[in-house]
């Protein structure tokens, strides 16, 4: 499903440069759970981010189901991540002025997605937040939102990051079943952690560490 072929990507800013990303290949097959674990700067947003289509790498390649991502035009990396991906980014990315309903709302493209919103608000517990704005939401109801929000349009693959970052341990365990349970219905799951605990979620781990794999 996603092969990614020596990809390496380094930020610049003014004369220095940091290497972020150096080498990685990494093939994911349809249907796993793959756990990126890593400390904080060790490039797992990064590589999160080059796999959304979100940040092009310096060098590298990534096919997803065949086709060689970012040789593709804007107009079909934009279809990638429209239809293809859901995306829980670190910072959840809610938009502020919004209610919860209408957040996830955003992320459907038809009558039918919009008519599910209610079973999973149930599903997560977040009945009573439907019409409640994101400044109003604990930090686990932001993250459960997120999750909605990117599972809505029924994407083949959830890139998650941090999932869990900022969640008690009750918390945690809720997201991460939803997450496998995603799973189970054939959905592919990339997460990205620093806590090595939630790769126990997964079929994979992979162990990044300074912008390089390191090998188990
Ligand atoms: N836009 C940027 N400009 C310059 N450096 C950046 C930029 N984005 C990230 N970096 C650097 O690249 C490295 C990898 O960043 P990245 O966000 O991928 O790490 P991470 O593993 O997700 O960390 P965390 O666990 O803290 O979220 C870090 O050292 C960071 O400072
Ligand atoms: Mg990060």
């Amino acid at each position: 499903m996603i092969e990614i072929n020596n990809i390496s990507k380094q930020y610049r800013r003014g004369t220095a440069v940091f290497t972020a990303l150096k080498n990685i290949t990494i093939k994911i097959d349809e249907g796993e759970f793959c756990s990126v674990i890593g400390s904080s700067g060790a490039g797992k947003s990064t590589l999160l981010h080059i796999i959304g289509g979100l940040i092009h790498p310096d060098s590298g390649t990534l096919f997803y189901n065949g086709d060689d991502l970012y040789k593709q035009s804007s107009r079909n990396i934009d279809k990638y991540r429209k239809e293809c991906l859901g995306f829980m980014f670190q910072q959840f990315h809610l938009m502020p002025y919004l209610t919860v309903n209408e957040n996830i709302k955003l992320a459907c493209y038809n009558r039918k997605q919009i008519d599910n919103i209610d079973y999973f608000l149930e599903k997560c517990s977040l009945s009573e937040m439907k019409n409640k704005y994101p400044s109003e939401l604990s930090v686990g109801e932001k993250q459960r939102t997120a999750f909605i929000r990117a599972i809505i349009s029924g994407p083949e693959l959830l890139l998650a990051d941090e999932p869990t970052g900022n969640l008690d341990p009750v918390n945690s365990k809720i997201l991460m079943s939803l997450l496998k349970e995603f799973n189970n219905k054939n959905g592919t799951v990339v997460l990205v952690s620093h806590d090595t605990g939630m790769s126990d979620y997964a079929n994979r781990r992979i162990i990044l560490e300074k912008g390089m794999i390191i090998p188990s």
